[in-house]
């Protein structure tokens, strides 16, 4: 195998600390330069390996490399196909398109028409709202306090991160966060407070487009909706004639045990904004559902070079594959049963880190009553040569994102890892806050 030569083979950062911008972020939790990368293993330039509990934030749910799609992008590749189009037709544009309506829509009775934005999740979501203002006439859009949504400004202007909201350095308006499933306001539950919200907008005469939701907030803590909540939020919205959005962006293609998050609930929303793991790859790619009555951009009116991606359409396709067959699925809910029995006995051992576990299917966190346990626990991680993330408002949640096809016993051995870096970090706990 040929690798990148580099003048400094020793997991030097020096060239990104010189050059690169202040705002590179993932590169500081997991300081190595890495070189290859098979299934859940990485390996940095040094030939270091590491078992991956991150999947890139959730993009690369089949793992990395997986033999099939790499296969089928080389001889794409090798074929000369065409790698960029526009959104001219292309061959493997049809086939997917095709591949998409048999394997995913059909079979779950869903009629929407597909729309490819701009290649990254953010781009989904932008164009999700556009289409809900445009096809109501309404400007302002409900989310939800801890949702995630993307850095561009109107994504950003959903999402309810203070500091990634900082970022925006303008007013973020036209937007209204509420709280989610689980907490109060004003003394009253999260649903009932939606449905005042609407009913004040209605008599305002300020009804929203939409209401953009996550079924498990991933980046904001793992905070995860019950249907009984989303089905709430589906009627509020059908009664008031407000649009209804899922981002399915990090929660979607299977993460949840499903091919969409929203499945086990019943719901059927009006547009479904779907990305990072699409292209099974790792390869940019974006795709948002709307009800054909949605459909309302004159040609041309959401436009864009890298609208659709030739090269995700290939693997993308060749990903659908997996969810041909039940079996596929029957793994992850095996997987997910075994990292939830797993994570719950390892809180129980610990009482003294005052832990607790919350997820669905392959996305699941810890929460730390110290908020500062996650990221000292991630980097104890890192350290035995495990790539784990923490997420939440204050990065309080350690959360794990196995690939859905991560081997039984790497996932034992990763959470091996957790184990020992749980107890190193519990050794170091101020002996007054031990409880025992
Ligand atoms: C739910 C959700 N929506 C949107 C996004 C934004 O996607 P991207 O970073 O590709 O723009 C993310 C990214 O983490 C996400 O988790």
């Amino acid at each position: 195998m040929k690798i990148m030569q580099t003048t400094t083979p020793s997991n030097s950062l020096q060239s990104f600390e010189e050059h690169e911008s202040e705002v590179r972020s993932y590169i500081r939790a997991f300081p190595a330069v890495f070189e290859r990368a098979q299934g859940s293993q990485l390996f940095d330039e040094r030939g270091q390996a590491y078992l991956d509990f991150f999947s890139g934030a959730g993009a690369l749910n089949y793992g990395h490399n997986h033999p099939q799609l790499k296969q089928e992008l080389m001889d794409y590749l090798a074929g000369d196909g065409i790698t960029h189009s526009l959104d001219m037709a292309t061959g493997a544009k049809r086939h997917f398109i095709d591949k998409f309506q048999s394997v995913v829509l059909e079979p779950r009775q869903m009629e929407y028409r597909l729309l490819f934005p701009g290649p990254t999740g953010t781009n989904a979501v932008e164009a999700a709202l556009k289409l809900a203002r445009k096809s109501t006439g309404r400007s302002t859009v409900f989310a939800f306090q801890g949702g995630f949504h993307g850095m561009t400004l109107g994504s950003l202007a959903i999402t309810s991160n203070t500091m990634k909201r900082g970022g925006a350095g303008q007013a973020l308006s036209h937007t209204r966060l509420l709280p989610f499933d689980g907490e109060m306001k004003d003394g009253m539950d999260s649903l009932t407070f939606l449905q005042n919200a609407l009913e004040t907008a209605q008599r305002e005469g300020e009804l929203p487009a939409a209401v953009v939701l996550e079924t498990v907030q991933c980046e904001g803590g793992v905070r995860v909706a019950s249907a009984h909540w989303l089905r709430g939020v589906e009627r509020l919205c059908r009664q008031a004639g407000v649009l209804l959005i899922v981002d399915d962006i990090q929660a979607g293609c299977g993460r949840t045990g499903r091919f969409f998050s929203f499945e086990e609930s019943g719901v059927r929303p009006d547009i479904v904004c779907l990305s990072k793991s699409l292209s099974g790859l790792g390869i940019p790619f974006s795709l948002v559902l709307l009800r054909p009555e949605l459909d309302v951009f004159q040609p041309g009116e959401h436009n864009g070079t890298f609208r659709g991606h030739n090269l995700a359409f290939v693997t993308a396709a060749s990903a659908l594959s997996f969810w041909e067959d039940h079996r596929f699925q029957r793994t992850v809910a095996a997987k997910a049963l075994l990292l939830q029995d797993r994570l719950d006995s390892l809180v129980e051992s610990q009482p003294e880190l005052e832990m607790e576990v919350r997820g669905r299917g392959l996305v699941q966190g810890i929460v730390f009553e110290d908020q500062e346990l996650a990221g000292q626990v991630a980097k104890e991680c890192f350290a035995r040569g495990l790539i784990i993330e923490t997420a939440g408002h204050h990065d309080e949640v350690l959360k794990f994102l196995p690939a859905l096809t991560m081997d039984v016993a790497l996932l034992e051995q990763g959470l091996e890892v957790v184990e020992a870096s749980l107890q190193a970090v519990a050794s170091q706990l101020p002996q007054e806050s031990v409880l025992v």
